[in-house]
């Protein structure tokens, strides 16, 4: 059995969580992007999910991200990878109960980072579950980290890893925004969004993207764009889509023409 190219969904954290709250979790909105999930009924897909108002809160109260400095740190490393778990847990429950085979992979668990950039992920699990027609799930976590300790990593970079190393068809994106823009459009209301951008456009504008805000400990849509240079270098093209309005993840990932930001190589 050969590993069939996926496509992979990364939903951000400020989808299913309300970001100006602690531990808010959107459950409306998870129970809807599942249905999406089933809906759209593709093959060969992964999910990564962001940590939103559950992850990053914590990760920035104990510095988890800028590695290990003091012993206090530690019961922070654990209370971050376990919220994480439990955002996690709440995207399970409403996928397995819309009859979807998914499984967790927790990524503390087969990643190490170096210096914050991944270095090694024992994949032969989530190859196994790719092969065998589960939806493999995955998140933003903090991990074990060669110089650092420990550290974040991002669902996004990880999105990035994971469709190189599985040479997947194509990313989608959801966010709470339509798609990019030439400047925030949060702070800007004459922000314009940019539906088609080639990489070498894409690495024009990198500097005027807009950087998003207060506790963000990884980077906001700037950092999103930058890691996934990677990936559309390789030739696997990136659709920025609105997980905030219903059916539009459904439909990018059908590959319908949908309100999005594509972005590919050339
Ligand atoms: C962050 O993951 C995970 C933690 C802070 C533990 P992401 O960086 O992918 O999360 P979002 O999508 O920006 O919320």
């Amino acid at each position: 059995m050969s590993t069939p190219r996926p496509t992979i969904l990364k939903i951000g954290g400020s989808v299913i969580t309300d970001k100006d709250e602690e531990l808010a979790a959107r459950t409306a909105v998870i129970n809807r992007l599942s249905e999406e999930i089933q809906e759209a009924g593709i093959q060969d897909l992964i999910v990564v999910h962001g940590g939103g108002s559950f992850g990053h809160p914590l990760a920035q109260k104990y510095g988890i991200k800028e590695g290990f400095k003091e012993e206090a740190q530690k019961i922070g490393f654990s209370e971050t990878h376990h919220i994480m778990t439990v955002l996690n847990g709440l995207f399970m429950d409403s996928l397995i109960w819309h009859n979807i085979p998914a499984v967790s992979i927790t990524p503390s668990s087969c990643v190490i980072t170096e210096n914050g950039r991944i270095k090694s992920f024992e994949d032969t699990a989530l190859r196994t579950l790719l092969k065998m027609g589960f939806l493999p799930v995955l998140y933003g976590d903090a991990v074990l980290d060669t110089k650092l300790g420990f550290t974040i990593l991002s669902g996004d970079q990880l999105v990035a890893t994971l469709a190189s190393q599985f040479d997947a068809k194509r990313i989608v994106i959801g966010v709470d925004v339509d798609g990019l823009y030439d400047s925030d459009p949060k702070a800007n209301k004459a922000a314009k969004m940019l539906t088609h951008l080639t990489l070498g456009e894409l690495k024009k504008l990198h500097s005027g993207l807009g950087k998003s805000t207060t506790r963000d400990v990884t980077g906001g849509m700037f950092g999103k764009v930058s890691e996934l240079l990677f990936a559309i270098e390789q030739g696997i093209p990136v659709t920025i889509v609105n997980a905030t309005e219903p059916n539009l993840v459904c439909k990018a990932l059908k590959g319908d023409n949908v309100k999005s930001t594509v972005i590919e190589k050339e």
